[in-house]
């Protein structure tokens, strides 16, 4: 991705904005424990418009208006001779304007001075209202000081406008820079799924699994995990959001694996469930096979034209089949699914949008319409089922929790599914096999 990638955003998103003023923040630095820090991460909206990886740093963008051009501003750290030292190279404003392409760039020392001029009769001022109170209070103040001035006969911004709705719908349509970045970050999660499915073995434990998406996932230089991965033996798959990652791994269990990485903000997201020793159970396949399938109607389903739950209606129609078949549930197919009785077994829908968040900006419904779905557009496909033990469970299939999950982009006549990981039986069972 080269600058004039994000110099079109910005361009795009002043003629937007008309004659106002739009700020936008990077995230902050968050603290761990006492003075160690979480690994940085930018925000995702200042990435989309800026590629600047500083944190303490803001994008002011100032609109047209008649005998004005538009400007981008950007406000970052001073050079600091001895921080260098201690943390590394700072671009400081001089640099970073020309690197980045700003049209000027200022000390963020002087953010709180400079703001309140550029906002002097502009119509309206958009930013990301209530994300932050500290940023709410800051805005506020600069309003505020043009304010102070009615007598000087200066006029302050009258609207404010949440900034996320414009960029969120920019962002929906991923560009064909964000799109190879995703295609990267796909390859090296799918290599890592690939690599851990290579290395696991009965009697280790979920960590050690999580150490080998870890060592693929920076040994073909991801920037990092998208999200905490998910290392589930057994039937800890039915649980959702299980993060511990700290049991053993039983001989004739399936393990499910939810792990992505991130590289240059874009992320990927896949999930596979596979047997621990290498080898399926007649019911493990059966219950693999029905997710499976599930899957593939939601792909036949994700084409443009189509609405967002398109997918997931396709699939919750053969995962209901499948629980019927495996005598879960009993009665008639369009009942159950019209009673939901699948979300004893299928609670969670079967995709989201995709991008520098794993769980992407963008609109999922409009009052009572969903997202129609366009060429450009990145979402998961992940549908599973989750048979967690019970009295009315048959042996053999309670503690079965099987999710299968990979990402694709929405082409001009369909889908593209674009992560690569072992996932037929076949597939999965040949990589596994130690001989
Ligand atoms: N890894 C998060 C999700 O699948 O939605
Ligand atoms: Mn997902
Ligand atoms: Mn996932």
């Amino acid at each position: 991705m080269t600058h004039a990638h994000f110099l079109a955003r910005r361009k795009r998103l002043l003629k937007a904005i008309g004659n106002g003023v739009a700020v936008i923040p990077t995230a902050p630095e968050v603290v761990r424990n006492r003075d160690a820090h979480y690994p940085y991460r930018f925000d995702s909206y200042f990435w989309y418009l800026t590629g600047f990886p500083e944190p303490e740093a803001v994008v002011v963008l100032v609109g047209a208006q008649p005998g004005k051009k538009a400007k981008s501003i950007l406000f970052c750290r001073d050079k600091h001779a001895e921080r260098e030292i201690w943390d590394g190279y700072r671009y400081g404003p001089k640099a970073a304007k020309t690197a980045f392409g700003f049209d000027a760039a200022y000390s963020i020392e002087a953010f709180d001075k400079i703001l309140p001029e550029l906002l002097v009769d502009r119509d309206s001022l958009w930013h990301s209202i209530g994300h932050d109170a500290g940023w709410d209070a800051r805005i506020s103040q600069a309003l505020n000081a043009v304010r102070a001035q009615t007598r000087a006969g200066k006029r302050a911004p009258r609207a404010i406008h949440d900034l996320r709705a414009e960029l969120d719908a920019m962002r929906l349509i991923k560009d064909g820079a964000e799109l190879d970045l995703m295609q990267q970050a796909a390859d090296i999660a799918s290599a890592g799924h690939a690599r851990a499915m290579r290395a696991c073995r009965p009697g280790m434990a979920e960590y050690e699994l999580e150490a080998e998406l870890t060592y693929a996932f920076r040994k073909r230089g991801a920037d990092a995990h998208a999200y905490t991965p998910i290392v589930a033996g057994g039937a800890n798959a039915c649980v959702l959001h299980y993060v511990e990652n700290d049991k053993l791994l039983n001989d004739h269990s399936l393990v499910l694996i939810d792990a992505g990485c991130e590289v240059r903000g874009y992320a990927a997201d896949i999930t596979r469930t596979f047997p621990v020793n290498g080898r399926f159970t007649p019911a493990q396949k059966d219950v693999y096979e029905i997710v499976l399938a599930a899957q593939d109607a939601a792909f036949a389903a994700t084409a443009p034209g189509q609405h967002f739950m398109a997918g997931h209606d396709a699939a919750v129609r053969v995962l209901t089949q499948g629980l019927i078949d495996l005598k879960l549930l009993s009665g008639n197919l369009d009942n159950l699914i019209e009673k939901s009785d699948f979300r004893r077994f299928y609670m969670h829908r079967t995709g989201h949008w995709l991008g520098l968040d794993v769980h992407d900006a963008g609109e999922y419904k409009t009052g009572d319409a969903w997202a129609v779905l366009q060429p450009g557009m990145t979402l998961t496909v992940e549908p599973g089922l989750y048979i967690r033990p019970g009295a009315d469970i048959p042996p053999e299939l309670a503690g079965i929790g099987i999710r299968i999950e990979d990402d694709v982009r929405v082409t001009a006549s369909g889908c593209d599914v674009y992560t690569s990981a072992p996932k037929t039986v076949a597939e999965i069972e040949e990589v596994m096999r130690h001989d």
